[in-house]
C-alpha cells in the first residue's frame, strides 16, 4: 500500500491497531472466530467512513484492564483484572464531566475498602474538542510557594496548578492540606472548575503506634489516589480524560509525599519528634524517621479502615502476577526503577530481577502534555507512535 498522505497513513495505522487490539481481546475473552471476524470487518467499515472506531463497552472494560496490566511503573498489577471500569463516553459537558469525576470517587472509596475503578470519557483528543482533566489527581493538596517573608505551605508538586486554580478565581485557605477542586474543559472554551464536595473527600490523620506524640506533627494524607491526567490508548483510540485509582502503597506517602525534600520534607521534623540526632549522618536519622513516618501510614490507614498495602507484600504480589503472566504466555514490561520501593528496597525479591524490560504495548496508559501551560513532562514521553512522521 503505497501511503500518500497523513489521513490515509493514520487510517491505515488506525486499522493496524484496531485489528491487533480485537484479536488479543477477542482471544482473552474466548469470543469465537465467527465473532472475531465479523466485529473486524465491521470496524474496517465504520474506520474507513468516518476515520475511527467505537469500542463496545465489553472492549473498552478489557482495553483499560489491558492498558493497566502493561503499565511498566505499577507494582500492583496483580489485581488488573479487578478493575471496574464505567463507561462515560455520553458525558459532554463540563457540569457531566464533574458529576462523573465524582461519582468515581464514591465507588472508588466505597467507605474505605477501595475498589480500582477506571471511568473512561469520550475518546478525541483534537484540542478543538477534547475533554481534559487539568488536576494530576482528583483529589491532591494545593500548593504555595514562600511570598513576602510568609514560609511555603502545602504541597510543592501542585505549585503551579495551584497558580492555574487561583486564576480562575478559585481561593484555597493557604494551609498545607487544601483539597483542589477539579478543572475540566471542553475543547477550546474556557475551563471550569468545580469544589469537591467534602464527603466524597475521604482523609486519614497520622497517628504512630507506639509515639502518641506522632499527631501532634499534624500529618494527613488522602485515602484514594486517582490518576487523572494520564491518556489512555486502546487500540489505536485515544482516551485524554481516562481517570483511574487503585489503593495506596505506604511508601508512596511515607517515603515520597511526606519525605522527599521537593515535596513536603518532614523528616526532620519527625526526626526532632523522635529525638535523633541530626547532626551527623552516621546516626542513620534520616532512615529512623522514614521507617517510623511508614509505619504510622500503615498504622493510621489501618485504624481507620481504608485500604493499604506495605511495600514487603506488594512485592511479593508483583512476583506472583509475573508468575500468573509466564503462565499465560504473556511478556510483562517493567521499569526497574519504579518498581522497587523507596524504602528498603534491596529486601524484596524486585531487587534482584534483572530481567525486568520496559515494551511498548498497546492498550496502554501515556504521559501527555499537561492541559495547562505549566513546567511541562519529559516531551519524549509523549506518544512518538501516535505522530505523523512527515509532520512532527
Ligand atoms: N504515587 C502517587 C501518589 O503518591 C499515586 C500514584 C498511583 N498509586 C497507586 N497506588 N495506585 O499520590
Amino acid at each position: 500500500m503505497e501511503i500518500q498522505t497523513c489521513s490515509e497513513l493514520s487510517m491505515h495505522a488506525q486499522l493496524e491497531q484496531a485489528e491487533s487490539f480485537l484479536r488479543q481481546c477477542y482471544s482473552e475473552l474466548e469470543k469465537s472466530p465467527a465473532e472475531l471476524k465479523q466485529r473486524i470487518e465491521a470496524v474496517h467499515n465504520e474506520i474507513r467512513q468516518t476515520g475511527t472506531y467505537h469500542h463496545t463497552a465489553e472492549e473498552l472494560a478489557h482495553g483499560a484492564k489491558m492498558a493497566w496490566r502493561n503499565n511498566s511503573r505499577c507494582i500492583g498489577r496483580l489485581f488488573w483484572h479487578t478493575l471496574e471500569v464505567i463507561d462515560a463516553r455520553q458525558a459532554e459537558t463540563a457540569h457531566q464531566v464533574a458529576e462523573a469525576l465524582f461519582r468515581h470517587l464514591e465507588r472508588a472509596g466505597n467507605g474505605g475498602r477501595i475498589r480500582p475503578v477506571m471511568t473512561v470519557l469520550r475518546s478525541g483528543r483534537e484540542p478543538e474538542t477534547a475533554i481534559r482533566i487539568w488536576n494530576h489527581q482528583l483529589i491532591r493538596y494545593a500548593g504555595y510557594p514562600e511570598e513576602d517573608g510568609q514560609p511555603r505551605r502545602g504541597d510543592p508538586a501542585s505549585d503551579a496548578f495551584t497558580a492555574v486554580c487561583r486564576k480562575l478565581g478559585w481561593q484555597g485557605s493557604g494551609g498545607d492540606f487544601d483539597v483542589l477542586p477539579l478543572v475540566i474543559s471542553i475543547g477550546e472554551e474556557p475551563p471550569r472548575w468545580f469544589t469537591i464536595p467534602e464527603a466524597l473527600v475521604q482523609e486519614v490523620p497520622l497517628s504512630h503506634p507506639e509515639i502518641g506524640r506522632f499527631s501532634e506533627l499534624g500529618l494527613r494524607w488522602y485515602a484514594v489516589p486517582v490518576v487523572s491526567d494520564m491518556l489512555l490508548e486502546i487500540g489505536g483510540v485515544l482516551y485524554p480524560a481516562a481517570p483511574f485509582n487503585g489503593w495506596y502503597m505506604e511508601t508512596e506517602i511515607g517515603s515520597r509525599n511526606l519525605g522527599d525534600t521537593g515535596r513536603y520534607n518532614r523528616l526532620p521534623a519527625v526526626a526532632e519528634l523522635l529525638g535523633l540526632d541530626r547532626s551527623t549522618n552516621t546516626s542513620l536519622w534520616k532512615d529512623r524517621a522514614l521507617l517510623e513516618l511508614n509505619r504510622a501510614v500503615l498504622h493510621s490507614f489501618k485504624q481507620a479502615g481504608v485500604s493499604i498495602v506495605d511495600h514487603h507484600t506488594a512485592a511479593d504480589q508483583f512476583v506472583r502476577f509475573q508468575e500468573q503472566e509466564k503462565q499465560r504466555g504473556r511478556e510483562v514490561s517493567g521499569k526497574w526503577h519504579w518498581l522497587i520501593p523507596p524504602m528498603s528496597p534491596s529486601s524484596t525479591p524486585i531487587w534482584e530481577d534483572n530481567k525486568l524490560k520496559e515494551l511498548n504495548l498497546s492498550p496502554g496508559l501515556i504521559y501527555q502534555k499537561p492541559a495547562y501551560a505549566g513546567p511541562d513532562r519529559n516531551p519524549a514521553d509523549d506518544i512518538p507512535s501516535m505522530k505523523c512522521p512527515f509532520h512532527q
